[in-house]
């Protein structure tokens, strides 16, 4: 196996990030605690390390470091943010609160005839988020790039091979931060660039074999990407010993249960429970149309038919997720490496269902690495590229009052529209794009008779986090043609309407 980039972890929201791009420029890496020992990463043959930023300033007693032999290893080191702060004070610079905190784009001035820029643009917007900043260079270095509030936004000691950034080259909006990267792990450590996802498959399935040892795994197919993949890699590790529970709750879109059922019967013929709880669902739900409510009602009966489902199948050892790098991030876990944590209560299941571990082997990974990964193992595209689809399914996007009925509206158009823009090539341009049930009737002529049917609204949006969006400009043509499909299409509606609102102040689903 190639030898790793070692990044050693100062607790910044940006270090699996690092990890990412490092795997971009085609290499192999690993993540560490600040506190590893030496030993550790000696017993690691690392082809070179990268200390990450971190919220904390070095004036804090408290103030996270690592050991200094680090540094005399004679692999190169690059410092990121804190890490070159870390590395100066380390090695007799010093650093300091700057006048004002620098955060966000700043233009930056590259020597690019240092080891680290060569071959660079000598000028580029670098992305910035520091109140400390390092303000007297250690015995052998030089300053190699500055902005004009950091003097010292770069530095190097060529000789020793260390290397420090005050920006972050890993966020997309430093300009030639990809390259700089790229430059450190490949031309400055000599890493070959042969990393492939293929490794980690590999690698991960080694993880799960010796985690899972002789025991059993549940885990809960959602119909959604993370979880389809997670299962196919842990099937790959453990073959049978894999328990799968599909709780199909009335709320998938059209033929994704059959999808599923057939992914993992056919394709990887894991041990698979399939539940079709539609009617239970829809009795819960009667009556309700407030959108929170439905939401708690539908999170909780999932949770019930799961739990009385694995009851079923017996004591099994460990529990099984599909979490994914932002999951992480967003439930405010410590952003670790391990593919393994111990386990408590997990998404509602309770400790009485006495599993020893939790396995989570897509915990470091980014949506479209994990799109990458289901490719590599043989899950069917359709089933890798599928956009994110909510937990309650069309139930919100079915507005008021829950009926087959009104659902199997939302679903048929939805269905129409993703055919459609499959078919015109316009799916690559939208982030998520859906129909929804307005529960809005109307009057219209069909043929020689009046109706009073139902409006459907086309909601389509751009979005790189999901947190704020813009509405697609659709093509007209094919608006129009969605439009004619769905009234022709879908008994029960004679209106098609189209959301041109932003989030904020709308949210990108309708409940
Ligand atoms: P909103 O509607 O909040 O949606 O603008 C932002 C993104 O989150 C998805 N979403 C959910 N995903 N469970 C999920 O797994 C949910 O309950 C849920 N609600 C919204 C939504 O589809 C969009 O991508």
């Amino acid at each position: 196996m190639d030898k790793p980039i070692l990044i050693i972890d100062f607790g910044s929201q940006f270090t699996q990030l690092i990890a990412r791009r490092v795997r971009q420029a085609g290499v192999f890496s690993q993540v560490l605690p600040h506190n590893a020992s030496i030993d550790t990463i000696r017993e690691m043959e690392p082809c070179g390390i990268i200390l990450s930023g971190g919220p904390a300033s070095l004036e804090e007693a408290t103030a996270p470091g690592c050991d200094p032999a680090v540094f005399g290893m004679g692999v190169p080191v690059l410092g990121i943010c804190y890490g070159m702060q870390l590395m100066a004070h380390t090695l007799g610079g010093q650093v300091a609160r700057s006048g004002k905190r620098e955060y966000g784009l700043r233009q930056l001035s590259l020597d690019i005839k240092s080891a680290l820029f060569s071959g660079l643009e000598a000028a580029c917007n670098c992305w910035n988020s520091h109140a400390y900043q390092v303000t007297a260079l250690p015995p052998g270095f030089s300053q190699t790039a500055a902005t004009d509030t950091c003097p010292i936004a770069a530095m190097e000691d060529g000789e020793r091979k260390l290397y420090g950034v005050q920006f972050h080259p890993e966020v997309t909006h430093s300009q030639q931060g990809m390259a700089i990267l790229t430059r450190f792990v490949r031309d400055i450590c000599g890493c070959p660039g042969s990393w492939r996802m293929e490794n980690y498959a590999a690698s991960a399935v080694k993880e799960i074999k010796t985690a899972a040892g002789n025991g059993t795994v549940l885990l809960g197919l959602s119909g959604g990407v993370d979880s389809a993949v997670a299962a196919a890699l842990i099937h790959q590790a453990i073959g049978g010993k894999l328990h799968c529970v599909f709780v199909d709750h009335g709320f998938m879109r059209k033929g994704e249960p059959e999808m599923v059922r057939e992914v993992f019967t056919r394709h990887f013929p894991v041990s698979l429970t399939a539940v079709d709880a539609s009617a239970r669902f829809f009795g819960k739900l009667n009556g309700i149309i407030d959108p929170e409510e439905k939401r708690k009602v539908i999170g909780h009966e999932f949770v019930s038919v799961f739990r009385e489902e694995a009851l079923k199948l017996g004591q099994l050892d460990h529990f099984a997720q599909g979490t994914i790098y932002p999951d992480v991030i967003e439930s405010g876990a410590a952003p670790g490496s391990a593919v393994i944590k111990s386990h408590h209560n997990v998404g509602g299941l309770p400790r009485e269902l006495g599993f020893t571990s939790l396995i989570e082997p897509l915990r470091t990974l980014f949506k479209d690495e994990v799109r990458d990964l289901g490719r590599v193992l043989g899950l069917p595209e359709e089933m890798v590229k599928r956009q994110p689809f909510p937990g309650p399914g069309l139930a919100i996007r079915t507005l008021g009052e829950l009926t087959p009925e009104k659902v199997a509206i939302t679903r048929e158009s939805d269905a129409i529209l993703r055919e459609e823009f499959d078919r015109s090539g316009f799916a690559k341009n939208a982030s998520q794009y859906f129909t929804v049930n307005t529960d809005i009737r109307s009057v219209g002529v069909m043929g020689d008779g009046r109706s009073y049917d139902t409006a459907v609204a086309i909601r389509v949006v751009t979005t790189d986090d999901f947190m704020t969006a813009d509405w697609a400009r659709v093509p007209y043509d094919l608006l129009a043609q969605i439009s004619r499909r769905i009234t022709n299409e879908v008994p029960g509606v004679n209106r098609v309407l189209l959301d041109v609102t932003t989030k904020p102040p709308a949210s990108i689903e309708w409940e």
